[in-house]
């Protein structure tokens, strides 16, 4: 059972369609995804996007902030790359059909975020990637040459090694012809072939119990690059948002845009004291790895289960204006937030880390591309500033796509390449064995390996975390296979990386907090 294509992208999110929509206009392109074309983080994302647009803002500044809230391990290079050609496809997006928000005079209205030194955050409301994903899902349904798969799950990706040949981790000559592809409701499964695959494959917030990502964040791009021995990055970087609204049990966690806090509202904990100041002269508007572990400090100090998230002193038209959908949520749980304040706990919300590609979004794999908050370019380094992830998608979905163009045309597809083989299997007879390891496993990631971690803690996690991926393996060897039971394999994957990053890491960086390691002495301003 096989599909040909000459793009096959998997994930839709604002990487996937942007990159599907550039390359469109050349060849086939299938775009796979295990929801619905609209389910993924990019729907979820309220702040919005980072761009340079107006004095005084400059590209200077943009890429300036951005290093310094890297902690000193971005590439700069990239930095400047993605800051640079961030305005263009700001234009792109809006040729798309994007509605940013505008100020009466019709300029942009342009929203400050933890860590920007100017306001260069463009918004629509407190529901930017639901308006991005809007356009770009219209655009992509009308698109003749673009055929979406949804409720299509990606399993592996086809290298060499299904032609029965040895392919050894790292190595540069592996080439990447498709992927196995599961469609969720007839539980078949496909070759999906073809000359250049992206993954979008979008976050893993789901490592923890606690994420401000949709269920679809599972880093299932992050572990089948790593089976088809490709190279994965800075895993230990995970980013928790500061602000979730603490609603015990509910999942995903509603986020509390970090544009409030660039409004004005102010932190503080359960006595109404503001503490940011203690920890950074920025206060509630420092980098978000300064402010969650300082929630996180201040929680653990008092005991206290969430802190404080003040908006009661901000013009309420404004508020509602810019803010509708929090007001919203907040008063669905009966907190009206002109009169109470808003209980905020830190959420695994972003990993900075991933599939490691070149500034073309090319990965180790030959033919094979990475985009979105899979990959990892370089730009983030130690710790994301707000708002770059969505730019950071769109400019190397347009680089990808610039650089697959060109090659793409000398690319032939072997033909032997056999269909999945699952004979021996069955199907599983306790969905239990699935979903109480799953639960186990966001619990050692949550108590072990969060905000602040130690030498010991990491190693207990290695040791809780290997025996579920020993009962975890051996299930999947026997069992027919299922969203589920991919999900949980593809999770222990990448929480393997992220804590085999986090022990090979000797020092406390960005994100990466380790109280056993010193701490790497950069200039925050
Ligand atoms: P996603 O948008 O996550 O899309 C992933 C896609 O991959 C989905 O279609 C999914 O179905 C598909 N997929 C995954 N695995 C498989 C598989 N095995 N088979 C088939 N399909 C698969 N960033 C900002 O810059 N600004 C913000 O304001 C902002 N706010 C945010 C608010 C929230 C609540 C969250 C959760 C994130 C926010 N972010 C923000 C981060 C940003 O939204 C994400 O990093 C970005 O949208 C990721 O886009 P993506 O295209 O890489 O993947
Ligand atoms: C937010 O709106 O606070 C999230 C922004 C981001 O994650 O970049």
């Amino acid at each position: 059972m096989e599909k040909r294509f000459d793009f096959l992208v998997i994930g839709s999110g604002i990487a996937g369609l942007s990159f599907a929509l550039k390359v469109a206009g050349h060849g086939k392109v299938a775009v796979v995804c295990k929801g619905q074309l609209d389910e993924t983080n990019t729907a979820y994302a309220q702040g919005g996007i980072a761009s340079v647009m107006y004095p005084p803002d400059n590209f200077e500044k943009h890429i300036h902030d951005t290093l310094v809230c890297g902690d000193g391990l971005c590439d700069e290079k990239v930095v400047r790359m993605v800051v640079e050609e961030a305005p263009a496809q700001i234009k792109q997006l809006m040729e798309w059909g994007v509605n940013f928000d505008k100020k009466d005079d019709g300029t942009i209205d342009l929203a400050k975020e933890g860590g920007h030194s100017e306001h260069r955050i463009l918004h629509h409301k407190d529901s930017t990637g639901r308006e991005i994903q809007r356009a770009l899902c219209q655009k992509v349904r009308e698109h003749k040459n673009i055929q979406v798969f949804e409720h299509h799950f990606a399993v592996d990706l086809i290298t060499q090694h299904h032609l029965g040949m040895l392919v050894k981790s790292h190595h540069t000559n592996i080439e990447c012809y498709g992927a196995y592809v599961l469609d969720i409701p007839t539980g078949k499964v496909y070759k999906f072939l073809a000359k250049i695959v992206l993954i979008a494959t979008g976050g893993s917030g789901n490592v923890y119990y606690s994420t401000t990502n949709p269920a679809v964040a599972t880093g299932d791009g992050i572990a089948m690059v790593y089976r088809a021995k490709g190279v994965i990055e800075d895993m230990e970087f995970m980013q928790f948002h500061p602000t979730s609204l603490y609603n015990p049990g509910e999942r995903p966690s509603f986020l509390i845009t970090e544009a409030l806090r660039g409004a004005g509202a102010i932190l503080r904990t359960q006595d109404g004291k503001e503490f940011m100041h203690k920890y950074d002269p920025r206060g509630s508007l420092a980098t978000r790895d300064i402010v969650a572990r300082a929630i996180d400090n201040e929680m653990k100090i008092r005991g206290d289960e969430y802190v404080y998230l003040d908006a009661r002193h901000l013009n309420k038209e404004e508020v509602m204006t810019h803010f509708p959908t929090i007001y919203q949520k907040c008063k669905s749980v009966g907190i009206d937030i002109f009169k109470e304040m808003i209980p905020v706990v830190p959420a695994a919300h972003f990993l900075c880390g991933g599939i490691k590609t070149d500034i073309n979004g090319r990965s180790w794999i030959n033919r094979l591309y990475a985009a979105g908050e899979a990959a990892c370019t370089g730009l983030h380094g130690a710790n994301r500033l707000a708002s770059n992830s969505l730019l950071e998608a769109i400019v190397f979905a347009e680089r990808a796509s610039r650089d697959a163009l060109q090659h793409f045309r000398s690319y032939a597809i072997p033909s032997e390449i056999p269909e999945w083989n699952d004979s021996g299997t069955t199907y599983p007879e306790e969905m239990v064995l699935i979903t109480q390891n799953m639960k186990e496993m966001q619990s050692i990631m949550t108590s072990y390996v969060g905000i602040v971690r130690s030498d010991l803690r990491l190693k207990r996690a290695m040791n809780r975390l290997s025996i579920i991926f020993e009962e975890t393996e051996e299930l999947y060897k026997k069992t027919k296979l299922s969203k589920a039971l991919c999900e949980l394999r593809n999770l222990i994957t990448v929480c393997y990386l992220i804590i085999k990053s986090a022990q090979q890491r000797r020092e406390s960086v960005g994100l990466h907090y380790n109280v056993d390691c010193p701490h790497r002495r950069i200039k925050k301003e």
